[in-house]
């Protein structure tokens, strides 16, 4: 994408706009079950058309295009999958990202409605169309999506001296129990919602160091917040909430820090004075312009100004060297002054 913009020719203009046919061919792939059906064997079309109850004309083409981008291998008699696929598209694979996956494929049909979105102005469902199910399979698939990133972010951050730690909207507290594993004396608590709860009860039974981990359940909004701690991590929860929600947390989170205890914030963050940088960041406002009431993509400038206004006074930006994987492995730090 990024040779293509800024775009000033119709050529670039023309590749932005077909760059939907590539996502489009990987959803029907993943739509068909191809990749699970495939299992570890090679496939002539005939026989895997037959498995799928697909045409065989169709699926040739899949096929061609699959293997054309590296995830599937053809061979003289047909095709197989590429070890990418298998380890990541695979359900019998510990690396499989299903429920993240599903909720990829979720989003083609709702961006789909963004311009009734747009004109409304209003999300396509209410917060009250959110059900237990809905919140277990979201949960699932942020720790498919983060169950990399947060090894690499807690490798990277250095917690000396911090005995207890919140994961607020931590969900299934994948990054709770990977900062658990690599700081021994640590005890955590991820807060969030009952369903999401359960999911991280689920994946704290998974890992020793899950017995260091409690849980609360609640609205961190509306309910307060108990305890005391040395670090908060507020991690993809920003984006949510508009500017004077977050500020209300960020005050919330003052009076639950320890003097000189830290607030860590990862988001995606815009970063250039006219707000237009990196594009991710604004892609990103489109998915909670769908989804959310209020939330949106804010500049570090504007979220450290909040976090001086509730007191979080000695603020920086973190640069984790070797990245995250997940946005642009930059954090923000908020700290309360030893003597706040
Ligand atoms: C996008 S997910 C991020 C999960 C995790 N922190 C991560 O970085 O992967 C946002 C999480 O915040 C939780 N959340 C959002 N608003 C909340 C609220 N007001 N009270 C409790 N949990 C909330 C959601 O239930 C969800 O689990």
């Amino acid at each position: 994408m990024n040779a293509t913009i800024p775009i000033t020719s119709f050529k670039q203009f023309r590749e932005v706009a077909y760059a939907f046919r590539l996502p489009r061919i990987l959803f029907s792939a993943l739509e068909l079950n191809l990749f699970n059906s495939m299992e570890s064997r090679n496939w002539t079309i005939p026989q895997l058309a037959k498995r799928l109850k697909v045409s065989q004309r169709g699926l040739t083409i899949l096929c061609r295009n699959l293997a054309s981008v590296g995830l599937l291998v053809k061979s003289q008699s047909g095709y197989h999958v590429a070890p990418f696929s298998k380890r990541y598209l695979q359900k019998v694979s510990p690396d499989f990202r299903g429920d993240y996956l599903t909720l990829m494929l979720r989003q083609w049909s709702e961006w789909s409605h963004l311009t009734e979105v747009i004109r409304a102005g209003q999300p396509l469902e209410s917060r009250e169309a959110e059900t237990p199910e809905y919140r277990r399979s979201f949960t699932w698939a942020m720790h498919h999506r983060s169950m990399q990133s947060a090894q690499d972010v807690a490798q990277q951050i250095a917690l000396k001296g911090a005995h207890s730690f919140l994961d607020l909207g931590g969900g299934p507290g994948t990054y709770a129990l990977a900062f658990l594993k690599h700081n021994p004396t640590l005890q955590a608590t991820v807060m969030d919602r009952p369903a999401a709860l359960e999911v991280a009860r689920t994946l704290a039974q998974l890992s020793s160091a899950g017995t260091r981990l409690t849980y609360q359940a609640g609205d961190f909004l509306k309910e307060p917040i108990s305890g005391t701690y040395d670090v908060v991590w507020y991690s993809n929860v920003l984006h949510i909430y508009s500017p004077a929600e977050n500020l209300n947390v960020f005050k919330k989170i003052k009076r639950i820090l320890r003097p000189g205890g830290r607030l860590l914030i990862q988001d995606t963050f815009l970063h250039d004075p006219k707000g237009l940088r990196p594009l991710e960041a604004n892609l990103f406002a489109v998915s909670m312009l769908l989804h959310t009431d209020r939330g949106n993509t804010y500049s570090l400038q504007d979220v450290r100004a909040w976090l001086q206004e509730a007191g979080l006074t000695r603020s920086r930006i973190i640069h984790l060297k070797k990245g995250t994987g997940d946005w642009e492995g930059q954090l923000l730090e908020g700290r309360l002054p030893l003597s706040g």
